[in-house]
């Protein structure tokens, strides 16, 4: 659905976007990761043709964004950094102006999409206030629905949650994940909550200074940092006997009795295989387990450690 090739765009002697290559498949949401200045919006303003590249190309829903620029704007949505409302007109006005500039054509079939999206961010109570009144939560809501109205198959939003309070990021992500399981809309989604990626990316891509850092899945980013996994098992005590079972075995690369005492950490080679295999060493070792986790670094140490690798080169 998004295709882009050698990808570069150059502002006076900065390179903002540095032969960046990615690909998109219909329906997914694709993270893309970096720090303040790392090219991200830059990207996406190129493929929604709002600037044009220096040099490489991207396609958008099939169309080419250097020879089709009207066909790519009329196929996408796009919520930007700071997304502008008439502050003077109702919530209700502000949609139907957009929807109707977007191309929905009847007032019938405007109202039902608005207030099918206004329902769903519970703003249709307030429909006939000014924006002037909304919160920054809700004017990003409405931002979203604008975004969206006119159900366009590929959508570029750059920080939807940005700023937002628990309660209202956790919305959008739901519709977000809505809009790519239900619908098939692309998602191309720039963020700095890690909890946006981890829960609705599949794959994400780091940026940093224009340049790729890494594409892959949440997963295959953990594992780049500590490919080694540790099994975290609690038991109502540990005693030797159990102790000296586990380090006997050879599945078990490294024994620590944490802190608590009651738990041991053990390191692995593959936990689908070694979890089994320890579960019954400690039980033949008259031990009770409690519970078994195995712990994985989050998706925000392995993207700090990334970047900050990507610094020091
Ligand atoms: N219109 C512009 N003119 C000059 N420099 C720009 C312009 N837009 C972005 N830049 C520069 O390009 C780099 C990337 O910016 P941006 O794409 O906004 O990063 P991000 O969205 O990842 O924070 C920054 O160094 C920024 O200062
Ligand atoms: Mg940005």
């Amino acid at each position: 659905m998004i295709e882009t090739k050698n990808l570069t765009r150059k502002f006076r002697n900065i390179t903002a976007v540095d032969n960046i290559s990615f690909n998109i498949e219909k329906g997914e949401v694709f993270g893309f990761l970096g720090p303040n200045g790392a090219g991200k919006t830059t990207t996406i303003r190129m493929l929604a043709c709002l600037i044009s590249p220096t040099e490489g190309t991207a396609t958008v829903a099939g169309y080419d964004i250097r020879s089709d620029p009207t066909k790519v704007r009329e196929s996408i949505g796009i919520l930007t950094e700071n997304p502008s409302l008439y502050e003077r007109l109702t919530a209700y006005e502000n949609m139907d102006f957009f929807a109707a500039a977007y191309g929905i054509k009847t007032s019938d079939e405007r109202q039902q999409r608005i207030r099918e999206l206004l329902d769903f961010f519970n703003l249709w109570d307030r429909r006939n206030d000014k924006v002037a009144t909304f919160s920054k939560g809700m004017k990003q809501k409405l931002a979203i629905v604008r975004a969206i109205v006119h159900r366009p198959p590929v959508l570029f939003l750059d920080e939807p949650t940005a700023g937002l309070d628990p309660e209202s990021a956790k919305e959008i992500r739901d519709l977000m994940f809505q809009l790519s399981q239900h619908e098939k809309r692309t998602i191309l989604l720039c963020t700095h909550h890690l909890e946006d990626a981890e829960k609705l990316c599949k794959r994400v891509l780091i940026m940093n200074k224009g340049r790729c850092i890494l594409t892959g899945s949440p997963n295959e980013l953990r594992d780049k940092i500590n490919p080694q996994p540790v099994l975290e098992i609690e038991l109502t005590k540990v005693s030797s006997i159990v102790l000296n079972a586990i380090k006997n075995e050879n599945y078990a690369k490294e024994v620590k009795v944490l802190d608590q005492e009651n738990i041991i950490a053990v390191s692995v080679g593959d936990a689908r295989v070694d979890t089994p295999k320890i579960v019954r060493t400690i039980v033949e070792a008259q031990g009770q387990i409690l519970s078994v986790k195995l712990l994985r670094p989050s998706l925000e140490e392995a993207y700090l450690k990334l970047i900050k690798e990507g610094k020091q080169q």
